[in-house]
């Protein structure tokens, strides 16, 4: 037990959730790990990870939540929603139907999770700009609709992924 544990502040608990393949995982890995995986495995049921983190004079341990984007574990992520203070909800900029699922997503969380969770969409893979099938707007729109926060992001190239979490961290507390 380090001593950062003892004097944590505050402990909470957030997930990560979208479509298969969006890039949740590495968006996790370059937030805990500050590492990338090009040829990462699709998420079976959930994984987690920790960060400690400073927001102001408080400290916070993130217990984040990374769960499978596939449909066939729907039943096993949507229990991890209970309890969760934080959301990060991921679609892909280079594939729309992601984008479209995002609704979906969207109801579950709100469903199965706590009803003052703070969510924040992100669009992810900015770095593949040549293929973009969903323009900043439209992500920026649906966010601004529903009382989204919203980023883009890039897990490979380390763009705003730190800002997407610490945005949501900082909501919460
Ligand atoms: P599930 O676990 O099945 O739900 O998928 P996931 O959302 O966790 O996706 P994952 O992080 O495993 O990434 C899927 C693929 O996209 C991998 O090949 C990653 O290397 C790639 N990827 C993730 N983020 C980025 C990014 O920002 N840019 C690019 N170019 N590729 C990315
Ligand atoms: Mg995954």
């Amino acid at each position: 037990v380090d001593s950062f544990d003892e004097e944590c502040d505050y402990l909470f608990k957030a997930v990560l959730t979208g479509d298969s393949a969006v890039g949740k995982s590495n968006l996790l890995l370059r937030f805990s790990r500050d590492e990338f995986q090009l040829d990462s495995k699709p998420t079976i049921g959930v994984e987690f990870a920790y960060r400690n983190v400073r927001v102001g004079d408080k400290l916070i341990k993130a217990q984040i939540w990374d769960t499978a984007g596939q449909e066939r574990f729907r039943a096993i992520t949507t229990s991890y929603y209970r309890g969760a203070l934080g959301a990060l909800l991921v679609y892909d900029i280079t594939r729309r139907a992601t984008f479209d699922s995002v609704k979906k997503w969207l109801h579950e969380l709100r469903e199965f999770g706590n009803p003052e969770i703070v969510i924040v969409l992100v669009g992810n893979k900015v770095d593949l700009g040549s293929s973009r099938e969903v323009d900043l707007e439209d992500g920026k729109g649906f966010a601004e609709r529903e009382g989204l926060c919203f980023m883009e992001t890039s897990a490979l190239e380390n763009l705003n992924v730190e800002d997407a979490f610490l945005q949501m961290i900082a909501k919460i507390h």
